[in-house]
């Protein structure tokens, strides 16, 4: 049985409730720190606090080996210079230097001397050391606080003396920090700032280059422009560095030449206003002259896409999915049938589908060595056809007329388009396995290049490269007076444009050639050509779909479209508006002696021969408006003739004339 302790003195119990301990009474001091003692923090407050520190020292932590490091630099610097120092005074360097510099006996004494000091300042030296030496052992031993702040002292010391000797301010100039064109918010202000430093920095006299025209960004043609004002030329290697600075692509700045000799205008070019393909326009047949060019594309300038075809050779180059046959060749045809005053031939002995969707709107074809050897032939007569008019023009009396060069009011111009030009040039009159009748189709083109200007017979020659082996010769090279090149290896544009021209923005190795369902920058060319004098970029109009082609081909057939007459006489040139088709009728009745009558099946063999392929019922529709009728008639002992009689032909011209 446990017994119930004895209440303590002070303690009263009461009956209904535990055992409760009376507060002991406090002294007055006791109550006052009581009162101004703050709680202690509770344990998770603790931990927290903890936490904090070793958090934050941790990171601290692997910084403080740096910052001892940092701070011990300076003075093992300073210690290391003043090591140096005193190394160089105990061998008397200088005096050594100064005796050898001396002549004869005086030499030797000033060596044996030198040697002397050095020995002397050694035991110095050593007698130094050994006193600091000993000072310090005593201090540690005796004044421990004197050793520590003398310690301090020259750590300090050699701190100071340490950071003096840091290598001053960088003496190369800090990294230009220039703007990149292509970053957003760039102020032109900058840009143009960055663009003066750069010339300034490539050697232009400092103040030499001024602002003739404000750089300004032109939406339309993804381009900055800014005309400067300079003496000096600005160079290609001078753009490069501009392109480097303002961190525009390769060869995306041009320098163009303005009506001020010192004015130059610097294009910068940012994006790719022809990275949308455009849509070919249907230009009505008869409705251009050969005589206005023809516009192949589009151009980001002000410079249109349009290229001079009368009479002049064109050179096209472009790697194998450059754009020349569907783009640029297609784009030639739709325009130059468009004209009243154009024949086409076509020539590609590869026999690719392109020349052939045209039908009948390349007249003269050649789609295999023989024929193309006939268009080559035709081209060829009609150069001398054309002489010949020119002579008797000059010949005669008439002082308006113009003898010098063949216009389109003498007769269309003849232009023949050869696609692959390498395969026709293979055939350069030696035979070989794919030349088997030794047909010499290069020579032909060589004489069209040479004489074919001034009579408006021209050849446009597509190729995928430039060696003379795709051209034949640098003959029907150097005759061409607009070369088109697309996509192409750097070694063509090199060929093209020479290295000088490449430099100043002639870039066409830049451009990326198509492949199969993407046509990247196929159909993008420079060009070089009368009108063209600037290395900017245009692009030939988009192809387009094969019915839309066959659709266009069926139309300008059926509008008409303009024939070689293959007889005109001189004397009738300037005269009178023969219809041609009357006039090549006369011409085949001519040729065969003027029969006095044609048979209609006989007739349209000879206009086809001439270059005029006709129905009977369709020559019937050309002549009816000359009043020129067919007529009948009965041979002994077989079905009646249909065909034209030879007064008939001679009375509707003289009633035209
Ligand atoms: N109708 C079209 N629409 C859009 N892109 C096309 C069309 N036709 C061709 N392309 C693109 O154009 C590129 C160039 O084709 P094209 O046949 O004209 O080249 P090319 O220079 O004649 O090549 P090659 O020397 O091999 O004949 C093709 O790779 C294709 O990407
Ligand atoms: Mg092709």
């Amino acid at each position: 049985m446990t017994t119930q302790p004895e209440p303590a003195a002070g303690v009263v119990l009461r009956k209904d409730l535990q055992p409760a301990v009376e507060a002991p009474q406090l002294s007055r001091a006791r109550r006052a720190v009581l009162a101004v003692a703050r709680p202690l923090p509770n344990r998770q407050q603790l931990a927290a606090s903890a936490r904090w520190w070793a958090v934050h020292l941790l990171r601290v932590a692997p910084w403080l080996p740096l910052l001892v490091l940092r701070e011990l630099r300076p003075i093992g610097r300073g210690l290391g210079d003043l090591l140096h120092r005193w190394s160089t005074w105990v061998s008397a360097q200088d005096r050594h230097e100064y005796a050898k510099a001396a002549e004869g006996n005086l030499k030797a004494k000033q060596g044996l001397a030198a040697s002397k000091t050095q020995t002397a300042r050694r035991w110095l030296s050593l007698a130094a050391v050994l006193v600091a030496l000993t000072a310090g052992v005593w201090a540690w031993l005796r004044q421990p606080l004197t050793l520590a702040a003398a310690a301090i002292l020259v750590a300090a010391a050699l701190d100071w003396h340490g950071r003096r000797l840091l290598p001053g301010a960088d003496p190369l100039p800090a990294a230009v920090q220039v703007p990149r064109v292509l970053d957003d918010g760039v102020p032109l202000s900058q840009i143009t700032a960055s663009i003066l430093e750069t010339l300034e920095r490539e050697g232009f006299e400092p103040g030499s280059v001024g602002v003739a025209e404000p750089l300004v960004y032109d939406h339309d043609r993804h381009e900055y422009r800014i005309s400067l004002a300079t003496r000096d030329e600005i160079k290609p290697e001078h753009l490069r560095a501009i392109e480097r600075a303002v961190g525009a692509r390769d060869y995306a700045v041009r320098n163009l030449a303005t009506d001020t000799a010192t004015v130059r205008q610097l294009v910068i070019r940012v994006g790719d206003p022809l990275a949308t393909p455009v849509e070919r326009p249907w230009i009505p047949t008869g409705s251009r002259s050969i005589v206005e060019g023809i516009t192949l594309g589009v151009s980001a300038t002000e410079v249109p896409f349009t290229i001079p075809f009368a009479g002049v050779h064109i050179r096209i180059v472009a790697g194998t999915g450059g754009g020349k046959t569907s783009w640029l060749l297609r784009s030639i045809i739709d325009g130059l049938s468009a004209c009243h005053d154009v024949v086409i031939g076509g020539i590609d002995i590869t026999n690719g589908p392109e020349l052939t969707l045209w039908r009948d709107v390349i007249q003269y074809k050649g789609f295999d060595p023989a024929s193309a050897d006939k268009v080559l032939d035709k081209a060829l007569a009609e150069i001398d056809r054309r002489s010949k008019i020119l002579s008797a023009i000059a010949e005669d009396d008439d002082p308006d007329n113009d003898a010098a060069e063949w216009h389109s009011g003498l007769g269309p111009a003849f232009v023949v388009l050869v696609d692959e030009f390498s395969q026709l040039a293979a055939f350069d009159g030696r035979t070989g396995p794919t030349n088997t009748g030794g047909l010499n189709l290069l020579a032909k083109c060589e004489q069209i290049v040479r004489t074919g200007r001034k009579h408006w017979v021209s050849l446009v020659m597509l190729t995928q490269k430039t060696g003379n082996s795709d051209f034949g010769s640098t003959t029907m090279q150097t005759q061409c007076a607009v070369t088109i090149a697309g996509p192409c290896d750097q070694q063509d544009a090199n060929r093209i444009f020479g290295a000088d021209r490449r430099e100043a923005g002639y870039t066409p190795h830049l451009l990326r050639p198509g492949v199969e369902g993407d046509a990247r920058d196929a159909g993008k060319v420079f060009v070089e050509s009368p009108w063209h004098r600037t290395p900017d970029i245009y692009r030939a109009y988009a192809p387009g779909t094969t019915a839309e082609v066959k659709r266009r081909a069926r139309q300008r057939i059926e509008d008409g479209l303009p024939r070689l007459d293959s007889t005109l006489p001189a004397e009738v040139l300037d005269a009178v508006e023969v219809p041609p088709v009357l006039a090549a009728v006369e011409a085949a009745f001519r040729d065969a002696g003027c029969p006095e009558r044609m048979a209609t099946a006989e007739l349209l063999d000879r206009l086809a021969d001439a270059g005029l392929t006709l129905t009977s019922g369709k020559l019937a529709d050309e002549v009816r408006p000359a009043g020129l009728q067919p007529t009948r008639w009965h041979k002994a002992g077989s079905s009646p003739v249909r065909g034209y009689r030879w007064v008939d032909v001679e009375r509707a011209i003289r009633e035209i004339t």
